[in-house]
């Protein structure tokens, strides 16, 4: 008999629903909130209403697109956090409420861990053990992956994340939420000329804050005596500031493969959707004889097809829970 999977993604500001038959995904629906773009940032209040409003509709065309009535389902998994707890909330009693009106069992599932597994939804599929570098809206993280379930955090961020860098120098740049695409987009008619300092950080941990103040501070100087900087130069802005980020994370990945001696390297979350990233990587990859795995777009950004992978390797270990689960704001990868 077919495993058939539902899960359901709601950590942030995408709802996702996705539909996994024996480790395939047959859909993957995402509904995006365009409703932050204007205020610079995930206004969790809306965030948690716009999911309120997505989720049935993005459900069921999640089972539409897959062709897969919900009676035929063997399991419905979610997103248990890390994320924002109005947003989770949502998913989690979502998710109960199906299972029990189907009799279904539920699965929970860390965000992190499937952003790293969204590898497992493509071919080529990762051997044991490879790094992966999860770099998203919220965290910065270096992983040795053992094992489907078996991951270590060895590096992360000691302030903001990477794609907080993006959007916060974004926002100095008057561009809108998330900036990190827009960035990417206007880098590619730019030129890397401006220098920012890269961070002094030990070990394989991240800092983007005094990055953020080194641009911040820059640009101040630059309005002062131009107040047209900013449009005269915005695309070699967005190209200096993204090749900066990526020298950065280049940096701590080849010092993490070194020290591991792992020469399977992966990129995960919304940042790894970067062209820079994904070129820097592809690069490297081939001159340190690295084995590279960067995903499809659609598997970069929160999805709920990661959320299916995940919990079918969850499914097959039979690791269920109960309806007094609740979700997680913070949830450690390990
Ligand atoms: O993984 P994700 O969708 O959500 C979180 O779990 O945070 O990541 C969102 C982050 C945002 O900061 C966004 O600006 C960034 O990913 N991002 C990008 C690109 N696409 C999304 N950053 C740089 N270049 C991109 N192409
Ligand atoms: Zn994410």
């Amino acid at each position: 008999m077919s495993t058939i999977i539902l899960a359901i993604e709601s950590s942030c500001d995408d709802t996702s629903a996705a539909v996994l038959r024996d480790g395939q995904i047959l859909s993957n629906c995402i509904a995006n909130q365009e409703a932050h773009s204007i205020y610079g940032g995930v206004v969790p209040e809306v965030a948690s209403r716009a999911h309120q409003q997505n989720i049935i509709p993005v459900v069921d065309l999640a089972l539409k697109r897959a062709g897969v009535q919900k009676e035929e389902l063997s399991a419905i998994a979610f997103t248990r956090g890390p994320g924002l707890m109005g947003s989770l909330l949502v998913g989690v009693s979502f998710a109960k409420a199906f299972a029990l009106s189907l009799d279904l069992p539920m699965i929970e599932v860390n965000h992190m861990q499937a952003h790293v597994l969204a590898h497992f939804a493509e071919d080529p599929k990762p051997e044991f053990p490879f790094l992966c570098l999860t770099v998203s809206g919220g965290h910065t993280q270096i992983i040795v992956v053992r094992d489907y379930l078996e991951m270590e955090l060895i590096g992360t961020t000691i302030d903001d994340a990477a794609g907080e860098a993006f959007d916060k120098t974004g926002k100095m740049l008057g561009l809108d939420y998330p900036a990190g695409p827009i960035i990417d987009k206007l880098a590619q008619t730019g030129q890397s000329v401006f220098k920012f300092a890269k961070p002094k950080v030990a070990g394989l941990n991240f800092s983007f804050s005094g990055l953020k103040t080194s641009i911040l501070y820059f640009l101040k100087k630059q309005v002062k005596e131009n107040p047209e900087f900013i449009q005269e130069n915005l695309a070699d802005i967005c190209a200096s500031t993204q090749s900066t980020i990526v020298a950065i994370l280049m940096e701590k990945i080849e010092q993490a493969a070194t020290q591991e001696n792992i020469k399977r390297i992966a990129i995960a979350g919304g940042v790894s959707a970067n062209s820079g990233l994904r070129k820097a990587l592809q690069t490297l990859g081939e001159q340190q004889g690295w084995q590279t795995f960067i995903p499809r777009l659609e598997y970069c950004t929160d999805n709920a097809a990661m959320i299916a992978v995940t919990a079918y390797h969850k499914f097959q270990r039979a690791e269920f829970v109960g309806q007094e689960i609740t979700p997680l704001a913070r949830y450690k990868i390990d």
